[in-house]
């Protein structure tokens, strides 16, 4: 298959004129992150499950591993992931041969070190990259983001870049903390005005809640921002077994507490606005995210 990289430019032109036509045929994708500040809080069982939940009530899902440190989707849902983002930059394969069948029809994309690359393209395979998703998102509902935790530039960027922002949180004083600072910097920094907060491993709803009241709270008091409380997912010991025997809960125990919370989950996203037609299109979600990339790179001495 001939990468994306090596494109002529003639071709280039070729693919914009396509590009145009398929942006017509295509609808807008759901772009979600999901984020917490501090770590181990649940990301990625989250971005599991919500993907796999969406995908079960019929949604076409896509689901982007962009943690850098380790491949979490892939070890937590147990499935072989050969190549990742960065092999596709370095023109060693497309981005078809990347994607992951996973649980549901769920396609999984490992992006490991591919993202930290994206500030430095060249106009080509800023093009050839933009059009690579243009051409996955023609048949996709959402994609949906696993971040890595603190707040490093490329967590920042993937949440800048999409149009939901999902923070978890959980019942530790850092977790609350470390969520307040991600939403701080998203905010100040990046332009971010609006977070769904979603209470992992609570052992009540009330303790959920009042987790999202001091949140509210102290963002009300200094930031410009809206907060929304997306619900709890309890803390539930079959979501540890899952975890075990690689698979995500609501597949392998879809009758337990946690599970019931992560259809509920799914049903709540759907809920939200239709994205923008206009920017709604995935291939203007990786313009975004290179184009902060570019904006990160310029601002480093
Ligand atoms: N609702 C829950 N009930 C019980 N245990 C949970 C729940 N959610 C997550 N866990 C456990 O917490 C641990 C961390 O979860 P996960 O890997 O999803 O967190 P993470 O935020 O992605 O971590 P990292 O920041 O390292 O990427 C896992 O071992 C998982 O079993
Ligand atoms: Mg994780």
């Amino acid at each position: 298959m001939v990468a994306w990289r090596r494109t002529a430019f003639s071709e280039m032109v070729a693919d914009q004129a396509s590009g145009l036509r398929r942006l017509a045929r295509a609808k807008p994708v759901r772009v979600i992150a999901v984020s917490s500040g501090k770590g181990g809080v649940g990301k990625t069982n989250v971005s599991a499950n919500l993907s796999i939940a969406l995908a079960n009530r019929g949604s076409k899902v896509m689901l982007l591993d962009a943690d850098l440190g380790l491949a979490n989707v892939d070890v937590l849902l147990g499935l072989q992931a050969g190549l990742n983002l960065s092999h596709v930059m370095d023109g060693e394969c497309s981005l078809e041969d990347v994607i992951v069948p996973g649980p549901a029809n769920v396609q999984i994309i490992p992006a490991a070190s591919g993202v930290k690359r994206m500030a430095h393209l060249t106009p080509g395979e800023h093009a050839g990259l933009v059009n690579a998703f243009g051409e996955l998102g023609v048949d996709l509902d959402v994609l949906v983001i696993d971040t890595a935790a603190g707040i490093h530039d490329s967590v920042l960027r993937f949440n800048q870049a999409a149009q939901e922002v999902i923070v978890v949180v959980c019942d530790e004083p850092a977790s609350v903390t470390d969520a307040y600072a991600l939403i701080k910097v998203l905010h100040r920094e990046h332009g971010v005005g609006r977070f769904h907060i979603l209470a992992n491993m609570a052992r009540s709803f009330q303790e959920g809640r009042d987790l999202y009241g001091k949140l509210a709270k102290v963002s009300d008091r200094f930031l410009d921002v809206t907060l929304d409380f997306l619900g709890v997912i309890p803390f539930d010991e079959y979501v540890r077994k899952a975890v075990q025997k690689q698979s995500a809960v609501v597949d392998a125990y879809p009758r337990s507490r946690a599970a019931l919370a992560f259809r509920k989950l799914a049903q709540s996203t759907e809920k939200w606005p239709v994205p923008d037609r206009a920017r709604g299109h995935l291939e203007f979600f990786v313009e975004r995210l290179i184009q902060a990339s570019y904006g990160e790179a310029e601002a480093q001495p």
